[in-house]
């Protein structure tokens, strides 16, 4: 069958490579992809929300499954784009409907969502112009850290945690009356901050059924120590050691589960991927956020553990038939380092040679990448997050010096990496 994937980050190089692997995939192309996945498939140039460029492409090539890696295609209804068109609607789309995906583009929905499933979450108020005042009376009186949400997508920067009153007001006279992030916060929650320890679980569903993926967890801060600015993410680990048995049951039984059913129950259309940015508060897993789709850098630790052929889970979720299908991970542990250029999050140079990557012969490792572009023979900077380097150890620590050791052969003017990936683990 041929594929397409949409996306260009480490994440789709994950998938492509995973993919690539099947004996179910002919045809694998990547829109508009990065310089690694063009080792596993033919990079088209079509931007992600281009839908009708995607169509046409998808009737020229024969794409039988076009697999979505970002939200915000998914977001603004490339499912339903072709669920509807009758020229296209027998390919198989890996991602929720435009609905499903408003557990993420929406987080009035999704804390909606939530209360109407009594899925464990933190307390909340949503406020926009016409409740404004109101929405200053609550957070005057309310204790503070307290969290503010941009309802829509704000490219990852829309939730600020606000540890005074003056600021959490300014924060929300700025979201809702100046548009911080345009019309994404219009709207905007406010929500009770919780103190805990994150983990990002993942299930691939069909509606009906689901798979659980390994767990992981990612290191967002710029520096070591998780100091300095937030970025897209710095650094994974799988398994995790707080996610135990038990701790990943009590996930299961009052988030997964009901989650599940309650889409089901709300005859929300749904095939694909539902990341749970789970916070652990005492004993107890709270939602903070849902996504539609995988985690970056998380799917660059995760899919390597994963055995099973991805084309063939894929089939399954389109199928309906998930529940036919039997996990089997590496019970190894992946440890990821993400080497992003310098100046990220900030401003950051591009086009700048990627040194050492014919040199690498390590097994048992994998770089993935994710800002990079291929200009004739040599392979160039082009974002952020450049690679993301992914190791095998039987401990944490032997995964992790692993990943740096390839960083050390690897070079590009300004590199920056952490070293010190899952370090509350050592
Ligand atoms: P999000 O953009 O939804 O991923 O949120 C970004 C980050 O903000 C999360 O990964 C958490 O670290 C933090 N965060 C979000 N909501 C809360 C909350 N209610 N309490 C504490 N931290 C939060
Ligand atoms: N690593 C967090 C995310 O993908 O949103």
């Amino acid at each position: 069958m041929n594929i397409l994937l949409l996306g260009s980050g480490g994440r789709e190089h994950a998938f492509a490579w995973k993919m690539s692997q099947s004996s179910r995939c002919t045809k694998l192309f990547i829109a508009p992809g990065n310089a690694g996945t063009s080792l596993c498939g033919t990079n088209v140039e079509l931007a992600v929300t281009d839908f009708d460029g995607i169509k046409q492409f998808c009737i020229e090539h024969t794409i039988e499954m076009v697999v979505v890696g970002p939200e915000e295609p998914l977001v603004k209804g490339i499912y339903d784009y072709f669920k509807n068109d009758p020229a296209i609607q027998h390919i198989s789309v890996i991602g929720p409907s435009k609905a499903g995906a408003n557990l993420e583009g929406s987080k009035a929905f999704a804390k909606a969502f939530m209360q109407r499933h009594k899925i464990p979450s933190a307390a909340y108020r949503e406020f926009n112009a016409d409740n404004y005042e109101d929405g200053i009376a609550y957070l005057q009186s309310h204790a503070t850290p307290i969290v503010l949400k941009a309802d829509g997508l704000a490219a990852g920067k829309g939730v600020i945690i606000c540890q005074n009153h003056v600021e959490a007001m300014a924060e929300f006279e700025l979201m809702i009356q100046q548009a911080k992030f345009g019309d994404a916060s219009k709207k905007v929650v406010v929500e009770d901050f919780l103190s805990g320890i994150e983990l990002s679980v993942f299930v691939l569903t069909d509606g009906e059924h689901y798979v659980l993926l390994p767990e992981a967890k990612d290191y967002k801060r710029i520096d070591e120590g998780d100091k300095g600015l937030n970025t897209g993410g710095m650094g994974a680990i799988s398994p995790v050691p707080f996610a135990t048995e038990t701790f990943m049951q009590k996930i299961t039984s009052t988030i997964i589960d009901p989650t599940i059913s309650g889409l089901k129950k709300e005859q929300i259309e749904y095939a694909g991927f539902i990341f749970f940015g789970i916070i652990k508060v005492g004993d107890d897993p709270y939602v903070i956020e849902y996504n539609c789709r995988m985690g970056d850098p998380e799917t660059e630790a995760v899919l390597p553990r994963l055995k099973n052929d991805l084309v063939e889970l894929f089939e399954a979720t389109a199928a309906k038939k998930l529940h036919e299908i039997k996990l089997e991970t590496d019970n190894r542990q992946t440890a990821t380092i993400v080497a992003v250029s310098g100046g990220y999050p900030g401003e950051y140079e591009k086009g700048l040679l990627i040194d050492g990557l014919d040199l690498l012969q390590e097994d048992d490792a994998i770089v993935f990448h994710a800002g990079t572009k291929q200009e004739d023979d040599k392979t160039v900077t082009n974002g952020g997050r450049v690679l993301a380097v992914t190791s095998f150890g039987n401990t944490l620590q032997k995964a992790v010096e692993k990943s740096r050791a390839i960083l050390d052969i690897v070079e590009f003017d300004g590199m920056h990496f952490r070293s010190d990936i899952g370090y509350e683990f050592y």
